[in-house]
């Protein structure tokens, strides 16, 4: 034995050990595991013996990690009948193949093997395994059948239904006495399996449906581990394993006697266990915390609740929930209708699947036949893929209630669920996807916020019948709008002061999520539990007026997908607030620019937040029947709902134009430097034209993860689009590519996008393409144009200006990004 581990086990079992200690391969008939013997695994991971734990002088027969200094047992026999000494203890075969341990000559532990064997042999396997096999080396018995409080790799949970084995994990009473404590983690089989963490019967926590897939580890344990995990759905075993390839770092998953399901990695450096995961993570763990179809978000780490989706629920009962009592959940907003076989299915992204308590499963059939079989039954809630692994495997389907849902904001892979919808809230639903079209305006304001927007509704639809007879609003009608704009306003839904300042504890510092150039933006709960981001126009801003005015007029007439929606506004005294719909992800820039976040877009997001900004923008800028320019399009403004579905924000400084004019000049140039174009910039001449220019930058941003603004490029002193487009002629274009994402990109796509940004960024504003066209090369598979070279001034050149033209003045009067919109509190 080296000197090393000898040292430590006479340090830490000084009167355990004996003399004639021997390290054994098997234990047989004739070979017996006695005081100080171990038996270790071929390659010397893991041995068995009689070890303490912790503070207590209690011996147990366990199994621990060899070669660590640290004694962790990732099994125990003998948990409830703990062992004053191991001097009279003998682990032996006895006939006909049962492993048992004595205690002079009483037993203390058998592994009361069911299948007799002659002649049989146990080894540890060096996965942790302790096996009992008879003289043909079949398996009888083996230790990873009866888990203690470890999960380790290799290791199953779930049941073998032909042995009539649970394969669950029961933790430790306290870290030092492996008694049976109170907590379990196993898996429900209702149906489809489901693991849950449960204190005695209670359910704590519930993972969700089983996935088997795969991917890379990047924990703090180890940047490189291979992990797979293996589902096994079938008549004879339900079962999850995982496997983390074959690298030499130690790692463990575990039930602490707390209660907290944890993975641990092994630091060589250090000597020490490091922490990965721990679940529950946060209080939105909590099993079914927000009631049927509930979902809960986490804020400011305590949780509230919200329909899982708002639109389409509504709570049960009100006057608990407001009370934040959500244990009622939420209720169908309209009625199903199945009997008249008009009931169809939405489809709702990254959410937790829910509890399949009352189920039904096959593995076998297709997505489409699932959908037929949920259709056909009017009990069936909803329907999913069973193994939400990459392409979708077998299918589920939901009873009654829907419960334990949590939305990822984040995304989470695959885990897409069909909730079944009564037609007519499926008929807002197409409306509203296909292009935000009159008849989608005016459903979907109904549905999603009915009675209190009702005003809003007639002056929307006296607006639409004005337009009727007056062709497109022309630029003097337009700014008539604007001097009339305070009669306007009313009829949008005012909010009370009062509301607001209760929504937002009186615009506590805590909710605030941001400060833009014309004040501050706050989070806010109104009383029926909706979240919103509120503006708070700055009172001294004498340029707040106009923009506050104008933002008004223009949001609460435009109704598309990407764009974000206003609520309502209040004015109170020389208070001037818009309260706009709350999104989950706050803004683009927090995400592409930032290393780690990043990670949570992959390339199919970022492609899709792309596609949606172009046609947000396609819709301001010829589809909404105000024409409008944003002027101030960046990554801020981007707003990311829970699905990651971009939302453009922030029309306080859009500017309408009409009719024809397609270009106007302006007396203040507004905007973002690094996002501007050059005629806008130097000459204050704004155009659709120049939203592509900024269009442009932001696609290059969001490919590269690299701002415009603060990029240098040391060899060619470029800024971004100068580096994007040298890269381009270099045929590089790869090169920009943000590496995080370099793994999960579509090349063509990428390509295809950095074209794009070139061609929107180019010098003159005529060579950029309109943003409906952006929207078809975007789509189509087409060879696209050859960009020119881009209008990639420095900025140095931008500040050299700006100080000699007055008319090229920012509205705060800083050259800092202006950021009106949400803003992580960071
Ligand atoms: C084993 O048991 C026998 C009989 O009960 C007893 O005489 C003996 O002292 C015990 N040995 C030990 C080591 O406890
Ligand atoms: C083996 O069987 C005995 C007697 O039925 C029981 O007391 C003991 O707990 C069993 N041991 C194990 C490891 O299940
Ligand atoms: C056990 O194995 C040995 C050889 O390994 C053999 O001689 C003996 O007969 C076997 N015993 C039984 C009961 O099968
Ligand atoms: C690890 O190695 C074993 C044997 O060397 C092999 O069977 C197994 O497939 C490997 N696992 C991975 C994930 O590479
Ligand atoms: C993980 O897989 C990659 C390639 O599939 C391999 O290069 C790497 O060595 C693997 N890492 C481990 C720890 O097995
Ligand atoms: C079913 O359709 C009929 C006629 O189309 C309608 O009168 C009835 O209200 C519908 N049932 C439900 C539950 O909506
Ligand atoms: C599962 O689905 C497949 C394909 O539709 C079908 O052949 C099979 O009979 C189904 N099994 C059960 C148990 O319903
Ligand atoms: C609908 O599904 C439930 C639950 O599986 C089942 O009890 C019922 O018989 C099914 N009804 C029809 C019409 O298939």
């Amino acid at each position: 034995m080296e000197a090393r581990a000898m040292f430590l086990l006479l340090f830490c079992f000084p009167f355990v050990r004996k003399i004639d200690a021997a390290e054994l391969v098997t234990i047989s008939d004739s070979r017996f595991l006695t005081d100080g013997d171990t038996l270790v695994s071929d390659a010397g991971i893991f041995e068995l013996g009689y070890f303490q734990t912790g503070s207590s002088r209690n011996i147990y027969l366990g199994i621990r990690y060899k070669k660590i200094p640290v004694t962790t047992l990732v099994w125990v026999a003998n948990r409830d009948q703990p062992l004053a000494s191991a001097s009279a203890l003998v682990l032996k075969i006895t006939e006909p193949g049962t492993l048992v341990l004595l205690n002079n000559i009483s037993m203390v532990w058998s592994s009361n093997t069911t299948t007799k064997s002659r002649n049989a042999t146990a080894k540890l396997s060096d996965t942790g395994n302790l096996v009992l096999m008879d003289e043909n080396k079949k398996v009888v018995w083996q230790s990873f059948d009866y888990p203690t409080e470890h999960w380790l790799p290799g290791m199953k949970i779930g049941y073998d239904y032909l042995r009539g084995i649970k394969w669950q994990l029961s933790s430790w009473e306290s870290s030092d006495n492996p008694l049976v404590g109170e907590f379990t983690w196993g898996t429900e089989i209702h149906s489809y399996p489901d693991d849950k963490l449960k204190q005695g019967s209670v359910v704590k926590f519930r993972v969700g449906a089983w996935k088997s897939e795969k991917f890379k580890g990047i924990s703090a344990v180890s940047k490189n581990l291979n992990f797979t995990y293996n589902v096994i759905v079938n008549e004879e075993e339900a079962s999850i394993s995982y496997d983390y390839g074959n690298s030499s770092t130690l790692f463990r998953m575990t039930l602490s006697s707390s209660g907290k399901f944890e993975s641990w990695g092994w630091m060589e450096e250090g000597k020490t266990w490091q922490l990965g995961l721990s679940f529950p993570k946060d209080v939105c763990d909590t099993y079914n915390i927000c009631g049927a179809h509930g979902s809960c978000i986490l804020n400011m780490n305590e949780q509230s609740c919200v329909c899982l989706d708002e639109t389409k629920f509504v709570p049960r009962n009100k006057k608990d929930w407001d009370m934040s009592d959500w244990t009622g959940g939420c209720v169908r907003r309209t009625p199903l209708d199945c009997q008249n076989g008009s009931d169809a299915f939405i489809k709702y992204s990254n959410v937790k699947l829910p509890d399949t308590h009352d189920s039904w499963f096959n593995m076998s059939m297709t997505i489409q036949e699932c959908e037929a079989r949920c259709k056909k039954n009017c009990t069936c809630m909803a329907y999913a893929n069973a193994d939400a692994s990459p392409g979708g495997r077998g299918c589920l389907l939901w009873f009654g209630d829907l419960i334990d849902i949590r939305s990822y904001p984040q995304g989470n892979g695959h885990n897409d669920i069909f909730i079944r919808m009564a037609s007519s809230e499926l008929v807002a639903e197409s409306n509203s996807r296909k292009k935000g079209g009159v008849k989608g305006k005016i459903i979907i304001p109904v549905v999603i916020l009915g009675v209190l927007l009702l005003g809003f509704i007639s002056s929307w639809l006296l607006y639409a019948r004005k337009n009727k007879n007056h062709a497109e609003p022309t630029e003097e009608g337009l700014i008539l709008n604007i001097s009339k704009s305070q009669e306007e306003t009313m009829e949008l839904p005012q909010f009370s002061f009062t509301t607001i300042a209760n929504a937002t504890v009186n615009f506590s510092p805590q909710n605030k999520l941001g400060e833009g150039g014309f004040g501050p933006v706050y989070k806010g709960m109104l009383e029926e539990g909706k979240q919103v981001a509120v503006k708070r126009l700055s009172r001294n801003s004498s340029q707040g007026l106009d923009e506050f005015k104008n933002e008004v007029i223009c949001i609460s007439k435009l109704q598309h997908r990407n764009l974000v929606k206003l609520l309502g506004c209040c004015i109170h005294g020389d208070e001037k607030l818009l309260i706009y719909e709350y999104m989950t992800n706050k803004s683009l820039d927090l995400f592409i620019f930032d290393e780690k976040q990043s990670l949570f877009l992959d390339w199919t997001k970022r492609f899709n937040i792309i596609k949606g900004i172009a046609r947000g923008l396609v819709y301001l800028h010829q589809d909404s029947r105000l024409r409008i320019i944003h002027r101030d399009l960046k990554a801020s403004n981007i707003l990311l709902d829970h699905d990651m579905n971009p939302k453009i924000s922030d029309f306080g400084i859009a500017r309408s134009f009409g009719g024809n004019e397609s270009q106007a000049n302006t007396e203040r140039v507004v905007g973002t430097y690094g996002y501007m174009s050059p005629e806008y910039a130097i000459d204050g001449i704004f155009s659709v034209k120049s939203d592509v220019f900024s269009f442009g930058v932001l696609v290059l941003e969001i490919v590269s993860g690299k701002r415009n603004r603060g990029f240098t490029q040391q060899e060619h002193g470029n800024n971004l689009l100068g580096y994007a487009w040298t890269l381009y002629n270099e045929g590089r274009s790869m090169d920009l590519v943000d590496p995080t994402i370099a793994e999960s990109c579509n090349p063509q796509e990428v390509s295809k996008s950095i074209e794009v940004g070139l061609l929107c960024v180019q010098q003159n504003a005529e060579d950029r393409p309109k943003m409906s066209t952006v929207v078809m090369m975007l789509g189509g598979e087409d060879a696209l144009l050859q960009p020119k070279q881009p209008a990639y001034f420095m900025e140095r050149d931008l500040l050299l200006v700006s100080n000699f033209s007055s008319s090229t003045t920012n509205p705060t009067g800083s050259l800092n990004e202006l950021t009106i919109t949400e803003v992580d509190p960071r």
